[in-house]
């Protein structure tokens, strides 16, 4: 019965080609450290769901956010919960994309043919930094507030471009609630958007490619 109702669907839908190149295929004898990839994948995902929840209270003007941070970690079900998931989320996608990103440079994955993935990989990881510094001033505390002064006048100190780009950060010469209002759109739409688009990309292109075998000594 299930094997019928599943070539019924594949007839229609192609399902078991789709399975099969993606989750069906021959991989190399490699080591533990070819998993970061996934884990950075599972910890996107994880974010993803963690973050939708939170959206839900979390409101972004500087007279509401720090209460209703408040809010999710006393009064709401599981608050505390689904926040702590989400920051140290956030924390351990930053260390396992860039282990990941070690691992890739240190057995030579990114030569031929894999350039295009190692470089699909330099958005994922501008991305995740983003993601983690636009969250950071979310929670509209003393901590947040000068952190992101703090970050964003380091921008500011770029040769010629600095102060174009200071103003783009925070929205205007100082901390505001433009900037809270614009580092929240960044952290829920623009960043997400790159990083979902570019790790379709990214997956693509390991599938495509194959995965590198672990290189040897002579080599
Ligand atoms: C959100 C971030 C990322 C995700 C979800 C991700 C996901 C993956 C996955 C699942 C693989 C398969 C093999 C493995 O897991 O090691 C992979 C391979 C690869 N990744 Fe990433 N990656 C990310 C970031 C990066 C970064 C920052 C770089 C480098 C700048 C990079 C470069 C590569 C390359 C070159 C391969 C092919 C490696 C091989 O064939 O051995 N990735 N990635």
């Amino acid at each position: 019965m299930a094997t019928r109702a599943i070539s019924w669907l594949d007839e229609r839908t192609g399902l078991l080609t789709v399975w099969r190149v993606v989750l069906d295929r021959k991989v190399p004898r490699v080591n533990w450290w070819y998993t970061l990839g996934s884990a950075s994948l599972f910890l996107a995902l994880t974010q993803t769901v963690t973050g939708i929840l939170l959206s839900m209270y979390y409101v972004p003007t500087p007279e509401e956010a720090y209460n209703s941070i408040q809010y999710i970690m006393n009064d709401v079900a599981f608050g505390w919960l689904i926040r702590g998931i989400h920051h140290w989320g956030a924390t351990m996608m930053v260390l396992t994309v860039f282990l990941h990103m070690l691992r890739v440079f240190y057995y030579g994955a990114y030569k031929y043919p894999r350039e295009v993935t190692w470089l699909t990989g330099v958005v994922l990881l501008l991305a995740t930094v983003g993601l983690g510094f636009t969250g950071y001033l979310l929670p509209w505390n003393q901590r947040a507030y000068w952190a992101t002064a703090v970050g964003t006048s380091i921008v500011g100190t770029v040769p010629l471009l600095g102060d174009f780009l200071l103003r783009v950060l925070r929205a205007g010469a100082d901390l505001s609630f433009l900037t809270l209002a614009r580092f929240f759109g960044a952290h829920i739409w623009v960043l997400p958007a790159i990083l979902f688009a570019m790790m379709g990309v990214h997956l693509y292109l390991v599938i495509r490619n194959g995965i590198s075998y672990v290189p040897r000594r002579d080599e």
